[in-house]
């Protein structure tokens, strides 16, 4: 048991979201993730994670058999989102020690099952014979931070539903619950942004909205954040079958967008205070989004035909996957990544995805040119730049004209260091190593290096004579 706590969610965010699965085939409308404090509430880490629904709970007899590994009514189904039964109990034992799952159907009373590691390490779960034994669900009362938070939150009465209650919180990776609501409202968001709309979830409170990681759809409140918009190519319904004889379908979703789309100020580059709420889900997002049976489960970079490099993050491409295709996707029982079989990648080539992937290629680049043009025509010189804000261009950028005359005086030297590279395509090499450092920093070091980019912004405002953007 102490190893399967360690199995390997990615965070405590893939764990919670087996929850929500589980909340969303119980056909609930509503799930809410509540964070329980000591000190009356005073504390800002939560002691207690609960996960309620009001989907159509379950019996006294499933409600112990959905603690047990492998306790399942839905063994290998392939329609929706669980299958092994296995997320429940590895999911809450990898963020505490104790947890218990109460449930109720329709015209029932709450029953609860509950079990502590630190009890079974002592042995009271031993039952005659040596042999293992859960207890059976027993009529409960809920705890007194989940009934205040359920009837805040179903103040018409909560007829059924299940909540499950983690203690002994001894593997949560973010200290504060601000920080795991943040990630949680930003990573569900985007998870489940195609199912939000049969089911609403709330962190503490605060609604998940849904996030499209194409940003094509105009129910998602990214996608119109301002004038820019995503432009979408044609997507590609397909039917596969596959040589084990699996058949499933997939959807291939495809979205350029325009180089200023990841920026607050459009004159300016996506960095530091300029990127807008869109840029962290560029980077994060930044590959192939695979989603499966409608909820998005892992984003690769690489190809066996071509990796995405930084200017990348301009080209959204989504394959949806029918569950029955798992094997061939190497879905594994936590559903938190895909592995894509030779196969696979092979019908995903012949459907056309390399030459996708270059169309929309073309179109970032012709719109960066174009954009390019515009600014050197006349616009403002801090501009000149570009899109500098995200690495590597796909080719050396075309030498632009000098903001100011010094800069010239100042070249010669400047270009001793560069070795001969063009100054556009060596300052790019070096504000992506930047962001990338920034990225990877803990807190201390990300205000650094945003202090940095700050500092460097407002010297070039100066020097351009523009107005500072970052303030
Ligand atoms: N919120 C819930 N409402 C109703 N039933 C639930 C809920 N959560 C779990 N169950 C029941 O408990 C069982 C076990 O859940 P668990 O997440 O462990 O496995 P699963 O969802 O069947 O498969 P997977 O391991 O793929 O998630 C489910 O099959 C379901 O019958
Ligand atoms: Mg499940």
């Amino acid at each position: 048991m102490r190893g399967i706590r360690h199995i390997g969610y990615r965070s405590n965010v893939e764990a919670i979201a087996e929850l929500v699965d589980n909340s969303i085939q119980a056909y609930a409308q509503r799930v809410d993730l509540v964070s329980g404090f000591a000190d009356a509430g005073q504390a800002t880490r939560p002691v207690q994670l609960a996960i309620i629904d009001d989907g159509h709970g379950m019996g006294p007899g499933m409600l112990r058999l959905a603690m047990m590994w492998g306790g399942t009514h839905r063994e290998n189904d392939r329609s929706g989102l669980g299958r092994f039964g296995y997320g429940l109990p590895c999911a809450t034992v990898s963020m505490g020690r104790c947890f218990t799952i109460y449930s109720k159907v329709r015209g029932g009373k709450v029953h609860a099952v509950c079990l502590d590691l630190d009890l079974l390490d002592a042995g009271v779960y031993l039952a005659e014979g040596a042999r293992l034994s859960i207890p059976p669900a027993r009529p409960a009362a809920l705890p007194a931070f989940v009934s205040e938070a359920i009837a805040r939150m179903h103040p018409n009465g909560w007829r059924s539903g299940t909540v499950v209650v983690i203690d002994k919180l001894d593997r949560l990776h973010w200290a504060t619950a601000s920080g795991l609501r943040r990630n949680l409202i930003r990573q569900f968001g985007i998870a489940y942004h195609k199912l939000l709309a049969a089911t609403a979830i709330h962190i503490d409170g605060e609604p998940v909205q849904p996030i499209d990681p194409l940003f094509l759809s105009p129910d998602c409140a990214l996608s119109s954040l301002d004038e820019d918009r995503a432009q979408p190519l044609e997507p590609v319904t397909l039917k596969i079958g596959l040589e084990g004889g699996a058949t499933g379908e997939l959807v291939l979703r495809y979205a350029w967008l325009p180089p200023t789309f990841g920026a607050a100020d459009k004159s300016r580059d996506a960095i530091g205070l300029n990127a807008n709420a869109r840029f962290p889900i560029l980077k994060q997002y930044h590959g192939i989004v695979f989603s499966r049976n409608g909820r998005v489960v892992d984003v690769q970079s690489r190809t066996p035909w071509t990796t995405f490099i930084n200017n990348d993050r301009y080209i959204r491409v989504e394959v949806e996957f029918s569950a029955s295709l798992d094997e061939a996707f190497g879905v594994t029982t936590s559903k938190q990544q895909v592995s894509v079989s030779q196969e696979v990648w092979e019908q995903l080539q012949a459907a056309g995805l390399p030459k996708a992937i270059e169309h929309l290629r073309s179109k970032v680049r012709a719109a960066k040119a174009e954009r390019q043009r515009a600014i050197g025509t006349g616009a403002a010189p801090i501009a000149a730049g570009t899109d500098r804000g995200d690495g590597h261009p796909d080719q050396p950028a075309p030498s632009r004209p000098t903001a100011r005359g010094a800069r010239e005086s100042q070249s010669s030297a400047a270009d001793a260091r560069l070795g001969g590279v063009d100054p556009g395509t060596a300052l790019d090499a070096l504000l992506s190593r930047i962001d990338r450092r920034r990225s990877a920093g803990n807190g201390a070091i990300a205000n650094e290096y945003d202090r940095l980019m700050r500092g460097w912004a407002n010297q070039l405002s100066r020097i351009s004579g523009t107005k500072p953007a970052t303030t």
